[in-house]
């Protein structure tokens, strides 16, 4: 269930590689939109449409959905990376110049709250869950095997949470064990924990290339399955710990619901963060995320406060996956609100 970090040039075990030569399209905008033509097509954005992208990143959903908006519309940008939102706000502006655009740096369990305050009611929202490409091949983010760089890990590096670093040097074996088990479905999770803490008693781990070797030397250099690197698992399940992502995710949920539950009630409507009729998309990349927007979608259809958008979750097809590896992996679900 492993999210799709590119396959390493570098056979494990030999020194991390420098970040890569970009092409020319990721050089520009670092990261390639998945499932547009489906996220399109389940969210319908209209015009006059106030529709909200939760996770930004370097705005090229968010680009293609607000050209549709019109000057009546408006486009909302959260992302918990200053750094991407300011640079797909400033993309989005751009690209779709008659549309008011928005910018918020926050975590997407902040907008539905956010938006109320504002005085807004959506009638679209896409989340594309966990990280861009443009993060990844940044090394001084600390988010892959693939190139040395500090351990760190955070979509968010203002904020004064953990880092991986903080995590690996500090959490109990036990606990480690637990959220590479969990978050990585590692199944060596227990000896890498115990190699890790051995480690460092002898000299914290402060370095993305230290951490992969060490996982390379429990598992061995082949030892994460044909073409994935042994390091993939471990980096998955701590870059879900440090970010929290599977209680912000629960928490989105949670707030889909409410607002379903405001915008329709027959009678008993309250003001929520979304309009009668919203359609809601949400991108996950492993089976975790997936999982869980399936059941919460599934209670609110079954609850006929919404309908689904289609009856499986649309995926990439070769065209997509060839061009993008990062594609294979998405799933995207979405819903309309019905009003119960
Ligand atoms: C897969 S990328 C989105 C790419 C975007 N759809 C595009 O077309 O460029 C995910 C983005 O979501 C952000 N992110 C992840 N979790 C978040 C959260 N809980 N709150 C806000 N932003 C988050 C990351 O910082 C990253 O920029």
């Amino acid at each position: 269930m492993t999210d799709a970090e590119t396959p390493p040039s570098t056979p494990p075990g030999q020194p991390p590689e420098r970040p890569p030569r970009q092409t020319p399209e990721s050089r520009s905008e670092g990261h390639v939109p998945v499932l547009m033509t489906h996220v399109l097509d389940a969210l319908t954005p209209r015009e006059g449409d106030v529709a909200m992208d939760l996770t930004a990143g370097r705005g090229g959903h968010a680009s293609i959905v607000a050209q549709r908006l019109g000057p009546g519309g408006r486009m909302l940008l959260v992302d918990a990376d200053a750094g991407n939102l300011a640079f797909a706000t400033e993309r989005v502006r751009s690209e779709a110049q008659d549309v008011p655009v928005e910018g918020w740096h926050a975590n997407f369990v902040d907008a539905p709250r956010l938006v109320g305050e504002a005085g807004y009611r959506a009638d679209v929202v896409l989340a594309d869950l966990g990280y861009a490409s443009n993060q990844i091949d940044d090394a001084s983010r600390g988010m892959s095997f693939r190139f040395d760089g500090p351990l760190d890990m955070r979509f968010d590096q203002t904020r004064r949470g953990a880092t991986a670093a903080e995590l690996v040097n500090t959490l109990p074996e036990a606990e480690l064990a637990q959220i590479l088990y969990e978050y990585g479905e590692e199944r060596a999770s227990r000896r890498i924990a115990q190699k890790i803490r051995e480690e460092r008693d002898q000299t914290p781990i402060e370095t993305t290339g230290r951490l992969a070797s060490i996982v390379v030397g429990v598992l061995g250099p082949s030892g994460g399955g044909p073409k994935v690197h042994p390091a993939t698992r471990t980096f998955q399940a701590l870059r879900i710990a440090v970010n929290d992502e599977l209680g912000s995710l629960r928490s989105l949920l949670e707030s889909v619901r409410r607002g379903a539950e405001a915008s329709g009630g027959g009678g008993a409507r309250r003001a929520g963060w979304l309009a009668p009729g919203a359609r809601v998309g949400i991108i996950a990349f492993h089976s975790l995320e997936d999982r869980m927007i399936k059941r919460a979608f599934a209670e609110l259809t079954k609850r006929r406060l919404a309908r689904a958008l289609s009856k499986r979750p649309m995926v990439a097809d070769e065209d997509e996956v060839r061009a993008n590896a990062r594609s294979r992996s998405a799933k995207l679900r979405a819903i309309v609100l019905t009003g119960g």
